[in-house]
């Protein structure tokens, strides 16, 4: 049987994504981001953000149903992003969505974002276990989630508390005088550097803010502790060992990162965990969740990096696993949700 032809449309923050599935079919892929427009500023601006969506997404549509072929009269269903993310970047893709849905006369769903962030690896490492864990990283997101069925049955475990882990990375290159986004810059600079050397704070770990929040991240407290060594070697004018800095503050990270999803594979007797979101490509990351997951049995799947970035094969990945779900389309007064849970 012929899957439904489902269009995927990702306009959560400064990437507009568009790519069309069957099932889990992956049959394009295309992706126009406006990063470049942001750095000089230090930091995504929404506005530009909108602005940029508005102006890439007819030529990124047509260019997907190019590459793939495929008339536009031809997709059966349309998934879009509702949230979480940048409002005006959300509206422009909700809005598109719906008026290409009234259009070709098909249905609309409105998906989630970061649970399109796990959808995604199954285009590439085929069909999901009967459960799962995936833990969603990236600049926006840290999330623990415990997965039965990605379309219908998902339980958030935890999630940070403040930063997200990719954005504890870009405030750490600010305080390191690396460009924005600076996480790939702290990863590589880090890789030279001593992971031991300096003792930071594992937030959330100990005591009873562990038992409160056994699944839940903070990364606040870990920034301002880099922070204060900064200062520290500034006023007593000597050399910020930035290389030992960054090695030992992704140390931090990646150690609570794999230790809460090991005792939360434990916890719930799961052997797969799905890793996804732009911050799966930090290097010590992966080396920590290969070695002391895999020492525990359990299988790491981690998607190729353009599907952790924002994309939108993940959400043609998780509006074809909602089709085939049989669960209702949105109606056309969907809004957007920024905050989605
Ligand atoms: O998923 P993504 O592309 O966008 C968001 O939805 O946030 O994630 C980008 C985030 C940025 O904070 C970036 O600095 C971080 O992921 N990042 C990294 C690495 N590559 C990207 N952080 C640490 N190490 C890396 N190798
Ligand atoms: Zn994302």
């Amino acid at each position: 049987m012929v899957q439904p032809l489902v269009l995927g449309i990702e306009t959560s923050c400064d990437e507009t994504g568009i790519a069309l599935t069957r099932g889990l079919d992956l049959l394009t892929d295309v992706t126009a981001s406006s990063m470049d427009d942001h750095a000089r500023f230090g930091g995504i601006v929404p506005e530009v953000a909108s602005r940029a969506h508005l102006e890439s997404f007819v030529p990124t549509l047509d260019a997907a149903l190019e590459r793939a072929e495929v008339d536009l009269a031809d997709v059966d269903a349309v998934a879009v992003t509702a949230g979480p993310g940048l409002v005006g970047s959300l509206t422009v893709g909700v809005s598109a969505a719906k008026a290409l849905a009234v259009a070709i006369d098909r249905p609309l769903y409105g998906v989630n974002h970061v649970l399109g962030h796990v959808a995604v690896d199954a285009l590439v490492h085929g069909p999901f276990p009967q459960e799962f864990l995936g833990l969603v990283v990236s600049g926006g997101h840290s999330s623990l989630l415990l997965v039965r069925d990605i379309a219908t049955d998902v339980t958030e475990l935890g999630q940070t508390l403040d930063d997200a882990a990719g954005e504890a990375f870009d405030k750490v290159g600010r305080l390191l005088g690396l460009p924005y986004p600076g996480g790939p810059h702290v990863d590589r600079l880090a890789q030279t550097g001593d992971p031991a050397a300096i003792a930071f704070p594992r937030g959330l770990s100990r005591g009873k803010d562990l038992a409160r929040h056994p699944y839940d991240f903070s990364f606040s407290g870990l920034k301002t502790a880099v922070a204060r060594v900064v200062e520290g070697y500034q006023d007593a004018g000597q050399e910020v060992p930035a290389a030992d800095i960054a090695a030992s503050f992704s140390e931090a990270v990646a150690d609570v990162l794999v230790t809460k999803t090991l005792t939360a594979c434990e916890a719930h007797g799961v052997n797969t965990v799905v890793i996804g979101g732009g911050f799966s490509a930090n290097s010590r990351l992966r080396a920590l969740a290969a070695e002391r997951l895999g020492e525990a049995g359990v299988t790491v799947r981690i998607p190729p990096i353009r599907y952790c970035t924002d994309n939108g094969a993940m959400i043609a990945a998780l509006g074809s696993a909602v089709v085939a779900a049989g669960l209702p389309p949105s109606t056309l007064d969907i809004t957007i949700d920024s905050g989605m849970p």
